[in-house]
């Protein structure tokens, strides 16, 4: 039986900025309900019967579409996935013509990945349907934070009072901005690391902490988060190489001598391997990254479950 206190308040998912510490954790705590129905013999539970969701993705990805697919026929919702390649956006339809089309088919939930902040608000204010951000350009990725809060909060028991440093391509970086909301929210302390010019201006209004080595962000860190080197958003390398840019500021094994015992690392993927990360710290006995995978679908199940509830009639 669904309550008033176990659905988001909002119909869409567009972003950590507009959840409270209590939609965070409810989210989680469904999340961690949830987990256990992957690792059952019969992957499936009828949470979802009946629904229709849209994943409609306008920029690459692996590890967010395939979740969310997973996700939804763990749930035993209807999916279709519509991708623009093949689709008539290569014959110029815009992206509200293509919602609207969709829409009149009657879908409940649209999961939506654009090249452009805002894509997924745009698509809330129009359509009845739930939209689920699943990454818009540089501004947020809300389920990615969502499942990396999962893995620290699973691995070390709690998120307030966590040290995260989040370290590399800040500037052009989606996964950074969520988490940041997300992690200040919940009284972890972040810090920042990267070279000059990948961190923006302004960043530590967002209440984090800046340093530019590697060796004063690994200090102390309960979590260490690398990040992208995002070559497609950047038009040209903004530092000199990026045999430089690994001898500064790629995590290696010697470089985690430093780190506390325990350290966790982390990585949203997809990883440029000796670029912002060695190869042995990626499968080394630090790396959660394939558990932070893991648990996307988790969370994703989560969100779908918790907004599908505006379709059920407040059941
Ligand atoms: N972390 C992430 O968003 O990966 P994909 O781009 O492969 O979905």
């Amino acid at each position: 039986m669904r309550t008033a206190n176990s659905a988001l308040r909002s119909k869409d998912l567009l972003g950590i900025e507009q959840l409270s510490p209590e939609d965070i954790t409810l989210i989680l705590d469904t999340a961690e309900g949830f987990k256990e129905v992957s690792e059952r013999p019969v992957k499936k539970v009828p949470a979802l019967r009946g629904q229709l969701v849209i994943n409609l993705f306008m920029e690459a990805s692996t590890r967010t579409r395939v979740s969310f697919e997973i996700a939804e026929k763990r749930l035993s919702a209807d999916t279709l996935n519509f991708a623009a390649s093949g689709s008539s956006v290569e014959k110029g339809e815009t992206l509200i013509d293509t919602a609207e089309n969709l829409m009149a088919m009657h879908p409940d939930m649209i999961v939506i990945r654009h090249k452009y902040p805002g894509a997924p608000k745009m698509l809330a204010e129009r359509l009845p349907a739930s939209i689920i951000n699943a990454g818009d350009g540089g501004h947020e990725h809300p389920t990615q934070a969502l499942l990396d809060a999962f893995t620290i909060r699973e691995r070390l028991g709690r998120l307030q009072g966590v040290n995260v440093s989040i370290i590399g391509d800040i500037a052009h970086s989606r996964v950074v901005r969520s988490n940041i909301h997300l992690l200040t929210k919940m009284k972890a302390n972040v810090t920042i690391a990267g070279p000059p010019t990948l961190i923006p201006m302004d960043i530590e209004r967002m209440g984090v902490r800046v340093v530019h080595s590697l060796q004063q962000a690994i200090q102390g860190a309960d979590v260490i988060m690398m990040l992208r080197i995002q070559l497609e958003r950047q038009g040209k390398l903004t530092f000199p190489s990026l045999r430089e840019y690994y001898n500064t500021f790629g995590l290696t094994p010697e470089r985690l001598r430093g780190a506390k015992e325990g350290v966790i690392v982390m990585h949203p993927g997809p990883m440029n391997r000796g670029v912002e990360i060695a190869s042995d710290v990626a499968d080394g006995p630090w790396s959660v990254i394939l558990e932070q995978v893991t648990n996307g679908v988790a969370v994703r199940m989560a969100v779908l479950y918790l907004l599908g509830g505006a379709h059920m009639g407040g059941e």
